[in-house]
């Protein structure tokens, strides 16, 4: 086969890095779709929005309403705010093994919530409300941390999750 690059570089030692760069590149990105298949990681697909600026005063993200709520068909939603430079409520508790919905939307800016070594990853952007279910295999208890820079206090911001058996 004529090589197609030959009409862009002439150099052969050119040509090869170019080869070599496009191999490392589809490696990476062939990584990074077995990754996201096997381990069923997917991209949020929620498109919901809210006024920031009225959060706190009505609707599901008002003080009360924020935590652990049992739906009436036995599944749970989780609603959080990410806010500068916390989690609001700063401690949930859920069950193991158990599906969990999580419905988090920030008041200010893009923050992160990742819980390491699951699969709850998700951004945060303010008039949005990211919607995340999944479900903790391990009892213990770990931390959501905020994995988008949101300002000086980005590295002091998580809150606790405590995984604990069923019932
Ligand atoms: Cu919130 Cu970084």
């Amino acid at each position: 086969m004529r090589d197609p690059l030959i009409a862009i570089c002439e150099d052969p030692l050119e040509r090869r890095w170019v080869w070599i760069s496009l191999l490392i590149a589809f490696v990476m990105g062939g990584i990074l779709g077995l990754y996201a298949l096997t381990n069923n990681l997917h991209p949020p697909s929620n498109v919901e929005t809210i006024d920031p600026k009225a959060l706190h005063l009505s609707g599901e993200f008002t003080e009360d309403n924020l935590g652990v709520t049992t739906n009436e068909d036995g599944t749970l939603t989780v609603r959080m705010i990410a806010a500068r430079y916390s989690f609001y409520p700063q401690m949930i508790e859920v069950p193991v093994d158990t599906p969990v919905t999580f419905r988090i939307t920030s008041p200010d800016i893009v923050h992160g919530v990742h819980v390491p070594f699951t699969n709850m990853s998700t951004m945060v952007i303010p008039g949005y409300i990211s919607e995340v279910t999944t479900a903790f295999p391990r009892e213990g208890e770990s931390q959501f941390f905020c994995n988008e820079y949101c300002g000086l206090g980005h590295d002091y911001m998580w809150s606790r999750l405590k995984v604990v058996p069923k019932g």
